[in-house]
């Protein structure tokens, strides 16, 4: 891929956080990231590549964020069979079900997601998610 892409929608800006760890390691493999918030993607350029990187939080009860990364998810559902993607988000209170859920529905719609589960952070990452984060990337920068 000649620039891997990062979609993510961060209201606090602990899954930005995260997002700027994917993108430090897409950068220490020697390519180009790009970070998009949801708002800001093109839909066609995005699914027009075999990898990508979406970040959200856990909002609502256990949900994908309502205005904007929900219906971008379900806009892209039906045409990511085949694609690997990095998902990544910051969570409160709960036990991380929001992003169990979503891996769940993105593996559902034929993707897979790299590492076999999202990666989640509690609040602000913590040096092990930034980690984590970082290693993602590193794997997207690969494929
Ligand atoms: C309206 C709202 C709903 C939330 N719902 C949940 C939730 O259901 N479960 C949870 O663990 N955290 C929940 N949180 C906490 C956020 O996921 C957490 O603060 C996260 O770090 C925010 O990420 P951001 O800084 O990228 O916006 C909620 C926060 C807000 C503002």
């Amino acid at each position: 891929m000649e620039k891997v892409k990062i979609v993510y929608w961060s209201s606090t800006g602990n899954t930005e956080a995260m997002a700027n760890a994917v993108a430090d390691g897409v950068k220490e493999a020697g390519k180009e990231a790009e970070l998009l918030t949801v708002d800001a993607v093109d839909k066609a350029a995005l699914l027009a590549e075999p990898a990508f990187a979406l970040g959200c939080p856990s909002m609502g009860s256990e949900q994908l964020e309502e205005d904007e990364m929900e219906p971008f998810v379900a806009d892209i559902e039906g045409s990511i069979s085949g694609k690997q993607i990095v998902l990544f988000g910051s969570y409160g209170w709960g036990d991380g079900e929001w992003m169990r859920d979503w891996a769940e529905r993105m593996e559902k719609a034929g993707a897979t997601v790299i590492g076999g589960e999202g990666i989640i952070a509690n609040e602000e990452p913590d040096a092990d998610a930034v980690k984590q984060c970082k290693e993602a990337g590193k794997k997207l920068a690969g494929l």
